[in-house]
């Protein structure tokens, strides 16, 4: 038998009301906060991926689903391209591309899709997950840069999630700094780590050579007491980033939106400079950053575009929904009724009523001409419609069906005309 790939899976009814819920609550604050949708290809230029998340970070170095893309012709040349692991670097290609720093203001994008890293699959982790993303990407000059909005992304996330009925969370924020800070602090981490890095996993030995920052990407459990005792980026920020720090954290204080400080947090991606964050959630477990984000101000120049800082976040989708399978279990909205054709001949009737019932917004299922009454009963309770509606060959002549309300077994003959409002009204008067 062939089953679904180790790492992927199928999203089966009913849980997929509880994707289509989270997508569409999603869609209607993004509204609010005016962003409008982006989609880009699921694959691009391996180098994108390399450029702007970083060679050296574990999403590039060990995760990405990469082939050769042979050319068509024997003369023409082979490409690397990636299955996208994250929609920020192929969003801030087409803000490149198309020129977006043309349109007015800055651009307000979001994005829902599939995304995909060669992880060792486990709760809340996937070879193929979902994320819901935003980016706020656009010249100095339209205020991109601005505390603004840092903190106004943030307070639309705490919305959101409340939105979704998520409770909880708790909303981590740190600054990485700009370049500046990073060339001071960089020499300052490789010197820490001189001494002790033999004693380190073989990847940060490694990191701490050519990367020392994603020394803090590190899970291995022996090296923490050695990552635990290096400096912080907090010490080394220079004043400006300082002050946008603590203005994003004003503004988040006057609009109520709690955090904690973590200088730690220094995100598995390379392009961030000043705020990073993640909102984390208790009952994830092990994978418990339900989100992550922030500043990329040089991402734009290191693609060969303008200067363009921007700000975004990604939702992991599969975690949200596992977390409201906590609170809400399932939000699957069963049929309304089931239609019971009885007899040969009756199936056009039935086909005509639930085409009328439909078209009056009610949920409607079908049986067929040859089921037994006692097999259509049985199959709309199971189904968990609130009526079964039977069209014999009486109710076609006299146009008047018989509503059977199935909680309670009570009958009822209702005329064509007025079965739309009793269905509607739900329980048999
Ligand atoms: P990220 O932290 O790599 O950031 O991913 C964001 C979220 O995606 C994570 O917090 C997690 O909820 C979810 N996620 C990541 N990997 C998996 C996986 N294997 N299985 C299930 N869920 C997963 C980014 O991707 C950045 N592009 C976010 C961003 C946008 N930064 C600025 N703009």
């Amino acid at each position: 038998m062939i089953k679904a790939v180790r790492g992927t899976r199928d999203l089966l009814p009913p849980d997929t009301a509880l994707w289509n819920f989270v997508e569409n609550t999603a869609r209607d604050v993004f509204r609010v906060y005016n962003f409008q949708e982006i989609r880009t290809p699921i694959f691009e230029e391996t180098q994108l991926f390399a450029r702007s998340v970083g060679e050296e970070t574990d999403i590039v170095s060990k995760e990405m689903f990469t082939w050769e893309d042979r050319g068509r012709a024997a003369s023409e040349k082979g490409e690397s391209l990636t299955l996208r692991p994250e929609n920020t670097a192929g969003t801030v290609r087409a803000y490149i591309e198309h020129k977006l720093w043309e349109r007015p203001g800055v651009q307000k994008l979001y994005y829902i899709g599939p995304q995909f890293r060669r992880e060792r699959p486990q709760k809340g982790r996937y070879r193929q997950f979902y994320q819901i993303g935003a980016e706020i990407i656009g010249p100095p000059s339209a205020g991109s840069e601005s505390p603004l909005r840092d903190a106004e992304l943030l307070e639309m996330l705490a919305t959101l999630l409340d939105r979704l009925g998520i409770r909880n969370w708790t909303l981590e924020l740190n600054s990485v700094g700009c370049a500046n800070d990073r060339k001071t602090y960089d020499e300052a981490l490789r010197k820490a780590l001189e001494p002790v890095k033999a004693r380190m996993c073989a990847d940060c030995q490694r990191r701490a050579v050519t990367n020392p920052l994603r020394v803090f990407d590190c899970k291995v459990p022996e090296d923490q007491p050695i990552i635990e005792k290096l400096p912080r980026i907090s010490q080394y920020l220079d004043e400006p980033c300082r002050e946008h720090f603590a203005a994003v954290q004003e503004i988040l204080k006057s609009v109520g939106v709690p955090f904690v400080l973590n200088d730690r947090l220094v995100r598995g991606l390379d392009y961030y400079t000043r705020t990073a964050f993640e909102f984390t959630h208790g009952a994830l477990g092990a994978q418990n950053a339900i989100l992550g984000g922030g500043r990329y101000d040089g991402l734009s120049e290191a693609l060969g575009g303008p200067q363009a800082p921007g700000i975004g976040f990604a939702i992991g989708e599969d975690r949200v929904v596992l977390a409201l399978q906590e609170v809400a279990g399932s939000l699957a909205r069963p049929a309304d009724v089931y239609i019971a054709p009885m007899g040969a001949g009756t199936n056009r009737e039935a086909a005509r009523l639930a085409r009328e019932l439909r078209q009056a917004g009610i949920v409607v299922d079908l049986g067929d001409e040859s089921f037994r009454l006692k097999k259509s009963l049985e199959t709309a309770s199971k189904l968990g419609a609130r009526f079964a509606l039977i069209v014999g060959e009486n109710e076609v002549q006299s146009d008047v069906f018989a509503l059977k309300h199935l909680a309670s077994g009570q009958q009822q003959s209702v005329p064509r005309s007025e079965l739309a409002g009793r269905i509607k009204s739900g329980e048999q008067k």
